[in-house]
Parts: structure tokens; C-alpha cells; sequence
């Protein structure tokens, strides 16, 4: 099991600020992981403030459930289902609705909200969303999880255990095409079709079952190595983004955290490779631009459309000190964008 692993969180202080944190604000952690970026949200709330967290993982969902702050709630959920959680806790779309609330003496936050399932009779927006996308180190680092190639271990990779299917189930059926697409396109990898052939033939012989001889074909399937790099790597973190719809769910959950924010409301996003943060940055980008005006209207400065999003500052990534302390954080890409009032 994971318990005892620690996870170093990347570009704490940085995320935390980027949410522009207000005390009695809402805010989501879609990511719980261990919860190192949530602490740090909860001390910077006040007592009326509050915190949705989710994760997929059982694991980290456990780690947060074992907290004891009646301004927190841990939800197990992928953040693809974001409209759906908040709906259940009562916070949902209607801006303005948390003044509307107090007004009409229905309640402070904590009666409008979460436990008991929405007393409130309108729905809440949220002040800040945060995703710290990928996998946890307690889920690298236990060897059970299968999400390593450095252990020999069952070859599972699924985030949420509790559901869906092991990658030793989807190697012993998999078409090879679709393997070698997969990849191809996940892990970026130049021999993906020598690598879904090796897979085929030696599932005829023997299932597929652990880490280690996922390791051993592919090792042998890839023809020139990385320095540095197991030649193995490309092919694990492209199983594991296909088995979790880990772009998937991010491009779902992108509209959704737009939606569900208040005017000023910010989107802090932290990726750890070149798929998700594409997927971000042209989000971002395109939710900044507003609706595009056919070429050579003649309109007014003050008449150009405005996005429902105002990208807040450059992508950030780790300082030399933190990539000294956490080599984990050299491949982080935070991009940071702001909810304008435009509905
Ligand atoms: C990088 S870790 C987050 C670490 C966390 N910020 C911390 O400081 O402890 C990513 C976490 O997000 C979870 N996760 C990844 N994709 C998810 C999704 N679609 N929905 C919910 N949780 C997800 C993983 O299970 C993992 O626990």
C-alpha cells in the first residue's frame, strides 16, 4: 500500500498564490494527491472559506478523508465530473448566488453547502480551481500500483483501483494497431509498431501479468536508447495516460471549471508533459480570444468581443532550487488564467 509515501508537491507557494486566494472564497482541488497544495489553501482561508477536494485514487482519497477540518470535504471523483460534484454539494451556477444566500438568511456557506446537500435555494460559483496533473509519487513509488518500470510488480497503472481495467487486461486484448497508436500519440515513442508487434507475439506464449516483462519486450523492441531513460519509459506513460483518459478527462474538465468559476475566479493548471499543457495553453488561449468577428468589421475598440478568460502572467515552471530538491519538478508547466465577467 501507498500509506507512508510522500509525495513532494511542485510549485506550491506558486500555485497558491496564482489562486489569489480570498478568505471566505470556495475553491477546488481537483487533485488531492496528499494534499500538499490543499494545506496550503486551507491555512490561507478563513473560517468561512471552503475546500472541495477530488481525486480518482482510493489511496489519496483516504489520506484526505482523514482530515479533520470542517472547512474541507474530500470527494472520490475524476475531475471530469466537476459539474456533477458541485451539483451534489449545492454549489453550482448561478453568479452572485453566495450574496443571495446570506441575504435571504438561508445560510452562511457552511449551511448552504456541501453536507447538507444544498439548503440554499440558488447554487454557488467557486473562486479557484486547481489541477496538479499526473500521477502522485506515493502511486510511482509503491510498487503495487504497477505504474513503475524500476519495481516487478502486477502490471495494473489504474489510478482509480477501485474501477475500470489493469493494463495486464488491456495487453492480453488490444489490437495492435490501436496499441501502436496509442504509443505513438501518448508516449511519443519512434518504435511504437516494433513495440505492439513484441507485445502480440508474447502474449501468444504467455499473458503479460507484470511490470518486469513489459520492461524486457519493450527493452527489446526499442533499437536506440535515451541517455538517461529507460527505454521502457514512453511506452508506460502512454499506456497509463490511454488507460485513465488522462487528456480526456482534462479537456472535459477545462469548459466545466469556466462555467462553474465566478467573475475573477482563477484556473491555476500544473502539467508535467507537452500533451497536457498543449491541451491548456490552447485552451487558455482560446477562452482569452472571445468569439472571432468575420475580417474587417468596422467596430469600436470597446465593442471587440472579450473571452470568458484573461490569461494571468506566462507559464511558470520550477526554479533551480526546488528542481534541486525535487527532480520530479523539472518537466512542471504552470499556466494560470482569470474568469472575466463575460457569461
Ligand atoms: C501530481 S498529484 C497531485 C499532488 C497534490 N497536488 C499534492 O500536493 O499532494 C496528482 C493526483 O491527481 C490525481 N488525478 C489525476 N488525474 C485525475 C482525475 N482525472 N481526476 C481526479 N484525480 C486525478 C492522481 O490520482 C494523483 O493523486
Amino acid at each position: 500500500m501507498s500509506e507512508g509515501l510522500a509525495h513532494t508537491t511542485v510549485l506550491l507557494n506558486e500555485a497558491v498564490e496564482a489562486l489569489a486566494i480570498k478568505p471566505d472564497g470556495i475553491y477546488v482541488d481537483g487533485t488531492f494527491g496528499r494534499g500538499g497544495h490543499s494545506a496550503l489553501i486551507l491555512e490561507r482561508l478563513g473560517s468561512n472559506g471552503r475546500l472541495i477536494a477530488l481525486d480518482k485514487d482510493p489511496a489519496a482519497v483516504a489520506a484526505g478523508k482523514a482530515w479533520r477540518d470542517a472547512r474541507f470535504q474530500m470527494v472520490h471523483r475524476g475531475f471530469a465530473k466537476l459539474a456533477e460534484v458541485l451539483s451534489e454539494l449545492g454549489v453550482a451556477k448561478v453568479d452572485g448566488a453566495t450574496r443571495r444566500c446570506e441575504a435571504s438568511g438561508a445560510g452562511a456557506p457552511s449551511s448552504t453547502f456541501s453536507r447538507t446537500g444544498g439548503l440554499c435555494p440558488t447554487v454557488l460559483k467557486v473562486d479557484g480551481i486547481l489541477l496538479d496533473l499526473g500521477v502522485s509519487s506515493p502511486q510511482l513509488d509503491d510498487a503495487a500500483r504497477g505504474f513503475s518500470f524500476r519495481f516487478d510488480a502486477p502490471l495494473d497503472m489504474r489510478m482509480d483501483t477501485s474501477s475500470g481495467m489493469t493494463a495486464a487486461q488491456w495487453l492480453a486484448t488490444v489490437d495492435e494497431a490501436l496499441l501502436a497508436e496509442v504509443i505513438r500519440d501518448y508516449g511519443e515513442e519512434r518504435f511504437a509498431k516494433q513495440i505492439a508487434r513484441a507485445v502480440v507475439a508474447a502474449r501468444a506464449i504467455e499473458p503479460i501479468n507484470t511490470t518486469r516483462q513489459l520492461v524486457e519486450l519493450v527493452g527489446k523492441a526499442v533499437r536506440t536508447r535515451e541517455p538517461g531513460q529507460n527505454p521502457a519509459t514512453r511506452t508506460f506513460q502512454a499506456i497509463r495516460i490511454y488507460l485513465n483518459e488522462e487528456l480526456e478527462e482534462l479537456a472535459r474538465v477545462l469548459p466545466e471549471c469556466v462555467t462553474h468559476m465566478q467573475t475573477g475566479g482563477r484556473l491555476v493548471v500544473i502539467s508535467f508533459h507537452s500533451l497536457e499543457d498543449r491541451i491548456v495553453k490552447h485552451f487558455m488561449r482560446d477562452m482569452a480570444e472571445g468569439d472571432k468577428l468575420p475580417r474587417n468589421v468596422p467596430i469600436r475598440a470597446s465593442e471587440v468581443p472579450r473571452g470568458r478568460l484573461k490569461l494571468v502572467g506566462k507559464a511558470v515552471r520550477a526554479g533551480e532550487a526546488e528542481l534541486q530538491a525535487n527532480p520530479r519538478a523539472r518537466s512542471a508547466v504552470m499556466r494560470v488564467a482569470e474568469r472575466s465577467d463575460v457569461a
